[in-house]
């Protein structure tokens, strides 16, 4: 376990706000994370971050931030159709994807680039291009934050939804994932029909191969995405609301070039980056936050932002949504502060 006090977050928030949080503390091994829990080391309040890459800090954080270094994957069963890999929660979730690829195993390839780690997928259930990680989940094993004590969780368990999962629900705060086992195939399956991933790869007369495919979501991606690494993001600010088909159709009579994905029970969701664009919000800032030039559901820190600043901004768009379309759309970050 190594410690720090008052310590700068600014490499761990993709965002890029330079707050502290009092105590900083990474774990190297699940062992290391039960004996500090079981010794009633944990102090409130808390908070466990993974790559940083979905969170909106709107000031310091006044009490103990908790980040998990367990590396390592584990073929943990195969058979000669598939593949279960048990990976450490404190590993690069692109790293992973990129080594599935290399192996040669199907299945996480549509969610290259996405920023943020292991632990994180899980509890996020990241998705893209018509994968969810819940589609490759086993299981999920944990550490109770009160006791120390592990427990696994099956796929059900996890309770997965859309950008939702028990550990943001329920048992929010109150479980550390260490470890996630995924199944991969061997057998070549693809996710091509979301967007214009087939149509890219037919494009360049490219040959639907794994490395192929991590190719033409890494160009789309980095076509409409800002890198964190050069401007401050945390991906998609807001969730894309869900309406009834009622709405949706009382919508249409006005709107009827509005894009949509059809739901079971009767809904439909419509991606909030179209309902933005429409009120006329994007590449528009307000002070030093701005939303995205290329994606207007991506808000932005064109430097010296800080938290407030870009959930002020946030505001503003949700009320200009709400006041057009009649629809509220909800952040996909979780605000912190
Ligand atoms: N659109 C616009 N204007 C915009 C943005 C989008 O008109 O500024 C329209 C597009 O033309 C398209 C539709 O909205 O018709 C959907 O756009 P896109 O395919 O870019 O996807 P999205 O719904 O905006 C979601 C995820 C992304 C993920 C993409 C691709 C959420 C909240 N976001 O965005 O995830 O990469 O699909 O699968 O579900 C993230 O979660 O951080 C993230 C980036």
């Amino acid at each position: 376990m190594t410690e720090y006090t008052d310590y700068s977050l600014l490499p761990h928030n993709t965002f890029r706000l330079d707050v502290k949080a009092a105590r900083f503390m990474e774990y190297s091994s699940e062992e290391e994370l039960t004996a500090f829990l079981a010794s009633g080391g944990l102090t409130s309040p808390y908070l466990h971050i993974g790559g940083g890459s979905n969170l909106l800090f709107l000031s310091d954080y006044p009490g103990l931030v908790l980040h998990s270094s367990v590396k390592g994957v584990e073929t943990v069963a195969e058979t000669d159709e598939r593949v279960e890999l048990r990976v450490g929660s404190g590993v690069v979730w692109d790293d992973f994807v990129a080594y599935t690829v290399e192996k040669g195993f199907y299945g996480a390839e549509n969610l290259s680039l996405i920023p943020g780690e292991v632990g994180a997928s899980a509890v996020q259930n990241i998705g893209a291009y018509g994968v969810e990680v819940k589609d490759l989940v086993v299981s999920v094993d944990a550490v109770e934050a009160a006791t120390g004590k592990k427990r696994r969780f099956t796929r059900e368990e996890c309770r997965y939804a859309y950008r939702d999962s028990i550990f943001k629900k329920e048992l929010k705060g109150r479980y550390f994932v260490t470890y996630v086992t995924y199944r991969l195939s061997k057998l070549p399956v693809f996710h091509l029909d979301y967007g214009n991933v087939r149509a890219e790869l037919e494009k360049d007369g490219m040959e639907p191969t794994l490395a192929n495919v991590r190719r033409v979501i890494a160009a789309i991606r980095s076509n409409k995405l800002p890198d964190p690494k050069v401007t401050g993001n945390a991906g998609s600010f807001f969730m894309n609301p869900v309406v009834s088909q009622e709405q949706f159709d009382r919508l249409q009579t006005e709107y009827s070039e509005m894009p949509s994905y059809r739901l079971d029970g009767n809904r439909v969701k419509i991606p909030a980056g179209w309902l933005i664009e429409r009120c006329g919000w994007k590449g528009k800032a307000l002070g030093p936050a701005a939303v995205h030039d290329r994606q207007a559901l991506v808000l932005v820190n064109r430097g010296g932002a800080t938290g407030r600043d870009v959930l002020r901004l946030a505001d503003e768009v949700a009320r200009s949504v709400k006041e057009r379309f009649g629809i509220e759309i909800s952040p996909e970050v979780n605000l912190i502060g």
